[in-house]
């Protein structure tokens, strides 16, 4: 009897553990998983949305040929915002993911430094190059 339990719970198990791996391999999302929890998604997503602002107040600063908006645009997706991260969705993010995070902060405050003397369509073609960084990233990650 016991025997049987066995041999059926290990059934159980096998056919389940298949059925997780087909659904895993059918899943068309290849993305990484950052694994992060309903409250540290909110965080992070608010911080992608801030670095969206940051690009449209770029291209509205560039189009009025105005240094201040650029820099303060920039800014707010810069340092300030790498050390706002909370700690707990710092420690789940994997290195490949940091190599791209931490320097896509470090060209924001970059940007903030040329757009005081550089020419407007410099600063258009150096934010055009930090957005390889969104687009990197996001081919390669997603939060939950
Ligand atoms: C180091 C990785 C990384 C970088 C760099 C990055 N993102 Fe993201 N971003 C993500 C991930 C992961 C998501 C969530 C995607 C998902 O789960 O579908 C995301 C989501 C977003 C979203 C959706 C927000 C929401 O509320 O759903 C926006 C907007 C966004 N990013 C803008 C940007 C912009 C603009 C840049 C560049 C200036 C950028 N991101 C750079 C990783 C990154």
């Amino acid at each position: 009897m016991k025997q049987t339990i066995y041999k059926f719970l290990t059934a159980i198990y096998l056919i389940s553990s298949v059925s997780a791996f087909a659904a895993e391999d059918n899943n068309p999302d290849k993305r990484i998983s950052l694994g992060l929890n309903a409250t540290e998604k909110v965080a992070f997503l608010t911080e992608m949305q801030q670095m969206l602002a940051s690009i449209q107040g770029i291209l509205i600063g560039m189009g009025e040929d105005d240094r201040q908006k650029i820099m303060n645009s920039a800014r707010a997706s810069g340092n300030k915002m790498a050390r706002a991260t909370p700690e707990s969705i710092k420690q789940k993010l994997p290195p490949a993911f940091k190599a791209l995070g931490g320097p896509t902060h470090m060209l924001f405050e970059e940007l903030a430094i040329y757009a005081e003397t550089d020419d407007m369509d410099m600063l258009a073609a150096f934010s055009g190059k930090l957005m390889q960084q969104c687009m990197n990233c996001h081919a390669m990650f997603k939060v939950d």
